[in-house]
């Protein structure tokens, strides 16, 4: 018989120095805003705030609305900050240091690299996004992210 491990070596919550927070803008975003903001607050953790445009969409949008590429991304990074610096905003109550970090490309794999680089010990992450709202499953970016994560994701619904 396989044996069974009952518990991983180590201490995996009270050494948390860094977390990564993807957001989008989402319900459920906010909901993992307001876990890992207590969380970077009670273990005196640096939170690194993540957005990512996404330049698949980016793509599919100047296509449909006959506008050019360059114009577009332009709209979307101005978005994007305006989107960090509003929860930059909502983290001011707590006493906790915030980075805000915006990146593009395809989002799951740029919120793991953030991770890898940074070498961040968990990932606070919502279930669903600002995809369809009748969606039973998990959000596409957050099931890629767990498979692809190095580290602990937590999953806020
Ligand atoms: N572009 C993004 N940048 C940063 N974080 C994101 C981004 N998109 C989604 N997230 C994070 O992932 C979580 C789940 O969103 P996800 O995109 O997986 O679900 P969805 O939009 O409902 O589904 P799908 O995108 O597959 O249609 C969000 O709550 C947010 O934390
Ligand atoms: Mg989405």
């Amino acid at each position: 018989m396989q044996d069974i491990l009952y518990r991983e070596p180590g201490r995996l919550i009270s050494t948390i120095k860094t977390i990564v927070l993807p957001v989008d803008g989402s319900r459920n975003a906010a909901r993992a805003a307001t876990v890992a903001f207590e969380l970077a607050e009670m273990m005196g953790a640096k939170l690194l705030i993540v957005h990512v445009v996404d330049l698949g969409a980016v793509q599919q949008v100047a296509k449909s609305s006959g506008s050019d590429f360059l114009s577009a991304l332009q709209q979307y990074v101005t978005n994007g900050n305006k989107l960090l610096d509003g929860y930059k905003s909502a983290a001011s109550g707590y006493k906790l240091q915030t980075e805000l970090i915006l990146e593009r490309g395809e989002p799951s794999d740029k919120i793991v690299h953030v991770a890898n680089e940074r070498k961040a010990d968990i990932i606070v992450i919502g279930s669903q996004g600002l995809g369809r709202e009748d969606r039973t499953h998990i959000g596409g970016t957050t099931d890629l992210v767990t498979h692809k994560a190095g580290c602990a994701v937590l999953i806020v619904k």
